[in-house]
Parts: C-alpha cells; sequence; structure tokens
C-alpha cells in the first residue's frame, strides 16, 4: 500500500468524563489512517479526546510504519524527543504514557521498551481493540506488550465510529475492507507484520459504509493491502469478489465516488474489470503496482507475472474504461538489478504512462528472503537510478495534469481552500482542484473547467490564487480569469 502523509495527526471524537487528552500520530500508509481513526474512537470511549499538541497529551500515541528501515527508525527518533517531553510534564506532576501501536510493535514488540524505555504499550495491528484493556494495565503500572494474532474479530470488537466523529473527518473516507496478503514478494514485509489475507465480512462492511454515507460522506475508498483479493459472500450468501462489493456500495443513495487501493495485478479479475466499464461512482483512477519492468526481477520479487502480462491486464483494464488513469509503485535496486533491468523498468514507464507513481530505494527488511539474496546494490547506484525514474515520472505527472487544461472535469468540493474565496476539492484522479467559492457546497462534486496546473495541483476556472504571481498557462479558457 502507498505510503501517505507521514505527519497527520487524527481527531478522534469528544466526550467522556475524564477528558485525558491524546496525540496520535501516523506514520506510512492509508490503513494506519484508518487504524488510527478506530483507535480514536476506540479512546474516546474511554474519555480522551484529541489533541494536536503533543506537551498537553496525557497519552501519546504514535501508529508506526516499517515498510522502509527509515521509516521504521524514524520511531526511534520521535522516541527520544518524547522521552524529553514526558519528564518535562514529570515535572509539573504530570504523567505520560507513551504507545507504539502499528507495524514497527508488530515487528520489534518487547525490543522497542528495551531501546526506549519511554515507552509503555506495545500494541500490533491485530490487537487494537485491547487498546482500553490495555491502558489499564499500564496505568496499574505495567509495561505491556500485545501483539498476539487475536482469536476474535477486532473489527467486530471496535466500537463505531460517532456521527460526529465521521463528520468531522470530512466528506472522504477511508473503509478497511481486507488485511495482511499471502502473496510474500520477496521485498516485503507486510505478511510478517499484517498477517495472512483475512477480508471483512459483506455485511460489515455494508453497515459501515451506510453510517459513513449518513454521517456526510460523499467518497469511500476500499482498504486493503491486497485489497483486490478480497473476497466475501452477499446477503444471499452467494460469492462474491470485490467487484461485486463494490456493485453492491455503488447502490448506497448519497455515495458518490469509489476508490479501492492497493491492488496485486494477479488479483485484478473479470468481475473488477467489468464494475470499471459498469460503475459511474467507481473512479476511472487506478493504483495498481507493477515494482518493476524487468521479468528476471519481478521473479526475483516473487511478483508471480511478467512485464508483458501487465501490459496486457493494462489493455484489458482500459479497454472497460478507456479514460481510466493509471498510478504504481516502483522500487529501484533490488538485488541482482543490472543497468538492463533498470532500462526495462524505464521502457515499461514510458510505454504505460501514469498519472502519478511512487518510487523507492529498496531496503532490505529484515526476515525477508530480499535481504539474505546475493547482488546487493551499491546506495550510489540506488541513488542514480531513483533520480532518473523519478524524472520520468514526474515527467508524466505533469504531461498528464497539463493535459487537463480546458477540459471539464467533475470535483468532489472537500474542504475551504488556503486562501479566503477558495474552494479544494478533488479530479476524478486525486489531484487538488483549486475551485471559487461559488463553485457549491463541501460534499457537492460539481463540473468545473480547469484553467491551469500548478505544482500538484490544478486551478478551476474562476479561483482566486493570490499567491501565484506567475502568469497563467495560456489556454483556451484562461481569459475568463481576473
Ligand atoms: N524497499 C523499498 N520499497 C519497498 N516497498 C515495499 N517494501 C519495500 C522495501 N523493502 C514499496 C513497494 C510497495 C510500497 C508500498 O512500498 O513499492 O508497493
Ligand atoms: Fe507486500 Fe507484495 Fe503483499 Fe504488496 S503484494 S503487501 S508488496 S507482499
Amino acid at each position: 500500500m502507498t505510503d501517505f502523509n507521514p505527519n497527520e495527526t487524527v481527531k478522534a471524537a469528544g466526550g467522556g468524563a475524564a477528558m485525558r487528552k491524546v496525540f496520535v500520530k501516523t506514520y506510512g500508509c492509508q490503513m494506519n489512517v484508518y487504524d488510527s481513526q478506530r483507535m480514536s474512537d476506540a479512546l474516546s470511549g474511554e474519555g480522551f479526546v484529541p489533541t494536536e499538541t503533543i506537551e498537553d497529551a496525557d497519552l501519546v500515541l504514535l501508529n508506526t510504519c516499517h515498510i522502509r528501515e527509515k521509516a521504521a527508525e524514524k520511531i526511534y527518533s520521535e522516541l527520544g524527543r518524547i522521552r524529553d517531553m514526558k519528564a518535562e510534564r514529570a515535572e509539573r506532576g504530570l504523567g505520560t504514557q507513551v504507545a507504539v501501536a502499528g507495524c514497527v510493535a508488530q515487528a520489534e514488540g518487547q525490543e522497542i521498551i528495551d531501546r526506549a524505555s519511554v515507552v509503555d504499550l506495545v500494541i500490533g495491528p491485530q490487537t487494537y481493540h485491547r487498546l482500553p484493556h490495555a491502558l489499564k494495565r499500564v496505568e496499574a503500572g505495567e509495561k505491556v506488550v500485545e501483539i498476539d494474532y487475536a482469536v476474535e474479530d477486532k473489527f467486530e470488537a471496535l466500537p463505531n465510529a460517532p456521527k460526529k466523529a465521521i463528520a468531522n473527518r470530512g466528506v472522504t473516507a477511508f473503509l478497511t475492507v481486507q488485511e495482511g496478503c499471502d502473496k510474500f514478494c520477496t521485498f516485503c514485509v507486510v505478511p510478517y507484520t499484517r498477517g495472512a489475507e483475512v477480508s471483512r465480512s459483506f455485511l460489515q462492511i455494508l453497515g459501515e459504509a451506510k453510517r459513513l454515507v449518513d454521517a456526510g460522506v460523499r467518497e469511500i475508498t476500499l482498504l486493503g493491502q491486497n485489497v483486490n483479493a478480497w473476497d466475501g459472500e452477499d446477503e444471499a450468501g452467494q460469492p462474491i469478489g470485490l467487484g461485486g462489493l463494490l456493485h453492491r456500495l455503488a447502490a448506497i443513495a448519497g455515495l458518490k465516488r469509489l476508490r479501492y487501493t492497493t491492488s496485486h495485478p494477479r488479483d485484478m479479475d473479470d468481475e473488477l474489470i467489468a464494475a470499471h466499464r459498469d460503475l459511474p461512482q467507481l473512479m476511472p483512477y487506478l493504483h495498481l503496482p507493477v515494482q518493476s519492468g524487468s521479468d528476471s526481477i519481478l521473479k526475483a520479487m516473487n511478483r508471480r507475472h511478467t512485464g508483458e502480462q501487465y501490459l496486457r491486464l493494462l489493455d484489458r483494464i482500459r479497454a472497460a474504461r478507456p479514460d481510466i488513469a493509471l498510478s504504481g509503485d516502483f522500487i529501484v535496486g533490488f538485488p541482482g538489478e543490472s543497468d538492463a533491468d533498470f532500462e526495462d523498468t524505464m521502457r515499461m514507464v514510458e510505454t504505460v504512462g501514469y498519472a502519478s507513481a511512487f518510487s523507492f530505494k529498496y531496503s532490505p527488511r529484515p526476515g525477508t528472503p530480499g535481504a539474505e539474496m546475493d547482488g546487493h546494490v551499491s546506495e550510489a547506484v540506488k541513488d542514480e537510478r531513483l533520480q532518473r525514474l523519478q524524472a520520468l515520472l514526474r515527467r508524466q505527472q505533469v504531461s498528464f495534469a497539463e493535459g487537463l487544461v480546458g477540459e471539464l472535469l467533475d470535483v468532489l468540493i472537500e474542504k475551504p481552500g488556503r486562501h479566503a474565496g477558495q474552494l479544494v476539492g478533488r479530479s476524478p484522479y486525486l489531484q487538488p482542484v483549486v475551485l471559487p467559492e461559488t463553485a457549491g457546497a463541501i460534499g457537492d462534486v460539481i463540473p468545473a473547467t480547469i484553467h491551469s496546473a500548478v505544482a500538484n495541483s490544478l486551478v478551476a476556472v474562476g479561483a482566486l490564487m493570490p499567491d501565484l504571481n506567475a502568469a497563467p498557462r495560456p489556454s483556451p479558457v484562461a481569459r475568463t480569469l481576473a
């Protein structure tokens, strides 16, 4: 799953008698963002209210990512700062509990407390429903490590988000439908940190989606490490896959947009491809990582498909939904990657033409087969390859955005803009779109003509951009701007 803003703090619902404060910091992917929200919901039932000021927090909760070494190491530098803060609070007579959740917690367990004694609680992603109970043990003076794979269904056991909390989070929402991975790509820690593939039940998902829409959500992104491996049974007990699930969700009145991420090429079945053809709510934007364009590297990565098979799959998806835009993930410098292998990746990117993509230097992860392979690539070569790949991907992203200038796009209005007189929405392709405040209300999907593409955003005709002194790109619609 793709990395997300590492600095996002998550608001929990207010309420409760004791009014303790919790500061939540989320690292890594969208699944962690979702999990942080669910933990915040569980904590709000225990009387915790959110704070965005870490110094005020009675409980600091770090929801961590283990996907690459850098992500994991960040946690320890953060814990160093938290240790100082805890000492300062102690001088003021205030106690502070420190909890580490997420994939570093699952992977390192007790080691975290051994390395950073400021930590009181280590809790893995499969046991979040036990968080309130674990905190009570911490309050009683214990150091707690909760990383067993729970037998009970954590989603069943976690409280539903209060309507007000959902509404505070805005008109777009994540909904985890599947967790874990059975694919065992040789670079990846996910099968070890998140365990085997597990699908949430259809009825649980449907219930949650309806509650989200009822609270004002207009766009739902279904999440899973391998979301298109989702399977379940519909109301009638008939087996369905992700395509079938999307059909059922699209029928919820008031739900305007659906997305899903992250998919594996091997799990893109006909039903799912047909959903792209048949469901106007399903946005024409697909994150479908290929990781490498070289067949021998794909084999060493255990991706279990070739570059050619990936391209033929894209042909089928594009036949179903010709305007679909693609996004992907790439790893450079996997063990054994030669110059020629890397050129295959560059060629693959040239052939596909991505609207956006994430690319990373290979980071050996303890316990994964890749870490033990021969032929590790030097940092210097990884750096050079990453720069070349990112320059190409960036050019493709810019040209995709510029190609939208003059087009009429459906935009979901999400929030007020940074400047007075502005609103910000999302294009079907996930780009932020700056709109004039007259465009509509938050939650509306409105047609907007694109005036220009600036940095990572699109600007709609009529939007005020007081911070931009660059001359607007000439376009057929530029004259209508002040
Ligand atoms: N090194 C570098 N990148 C990795 N990813 C996963 N594991 C590693 C690793 N060990 C990347 C993949 C995946 C994305 C979420 O992170 O590209 O799709
Ligand atoms: Fe990791 Fe591969 Fe599973 Fe994705 S499909 S989570 S990259 S093992």
